[in-house]
């Protein structure tokens, strides 16, 4: 097996990642956001990318998320892990919370979202009912545990177009769908690594309460400190996931 970790907002880098190499794939479907770099956390060999790209900040309806799939692909990577900051839809997640959910709602559009351009005559159906890779979420789970790190072990991940943020009436539309937190980049990322064959999973750190549910003004600048400040903690649990056996 090998390793990938996609960073979001406020996780440009992975702390603590010692690089060792770079590359950055020609796939049929363009190149990666970033070059994709290949490093060792904590002696375990890893493939890092940041969707958003870096220094410039690719917002999350214009990242190719196809051309992100493919060169992790490319580079051999079996089992991805994105990072997603993400809104609380519920009062008691609080800033700093971290959830691994097991099920999303996706409300995204227009998006280049399948592998599946109908070129060959070969149906690309992917079975989506469980959208992460059940193995990969609990061997997350496990990592959280032996850290001694809070994670909540479900949840509904629901993902909207974007860029802006949601109304109070969207959050509570949400919340009506069985949403429990609400991030801009978990689709098409999650389908297209199923359509790949990859094991997939979310990591989610909540770095706001969703609009309407909390006091404090909605700041792209608030939701990059509270993950900047909690970046160490996803950092810990990912070292734990990586020393850890292989997930079945
Ligand atoms: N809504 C949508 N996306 C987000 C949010 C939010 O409240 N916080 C971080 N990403």
């Amino acid at each position: 097996m090998s390793w990938a970790i996609i960073g979001g907002t406020g996780l440009h880098q992975l702390p603590g990642l010692e690089v060792v190499e770079e590359r950055h794939p020609e796939t049929p479907w363009g190149r990666a956001s970033r070059p994709l770099q290949r490093g060792r956390l904590n002696g375990e060999t890893v493939w890092f990318l940041q969707r958003h790209g870096s220094p410039a900040a690719v917002p999350p309806h214009r990242i190719n998320y196809r051309a992100n799939i493919a060169a992790l692909q490319a580079v051999g990577a079996t089992h991805i892990v994105g990072v997603n900051a993400v809104g609380g839809l519920h009062i008691d997640l609080l800033p700093g919370t971290l959830v691994v959910p097991d099920q999303l709602v996706d409300y995204t559009w227009g998006r280049e979202h399948t592998f599946d351009e109908g070129a060959d005559g070969h149906l690309l159906h992917i079975d989506f009912t469980e959208p992460y890779d059940a193995g990969l979420r609990e061997a997350l789970l496990a990592a959280a545990r032996r850290a001694e790190l809070d994670c909540r072990a479900a949840g509904v991940h629901a993902i909207p177009q974007g860029p802006r943020l949601e109304t109070a009436a969207e959050v509570r539309r949400l919340r009506r769908d069985g949403g429990d937190v609400v991030g801009m980049t978990g689709m098409p990322e999650a389908a297209l690594a199923r359509e790949a064959g990859l094991a997939y999973a979310s990591l989610c750190m909540v770095v706001n309460a969703a609009a309407g549910l909390g006091d404090a003004p909605l700041t792209l600048a608030a939701m990059r400190e509270t993950l900047e400040a909690n970046a160490g903690r996803v950092r810990v649990l990912l070292a734990n996931l990586l020393a850890a056996a292989a997930p079945g």
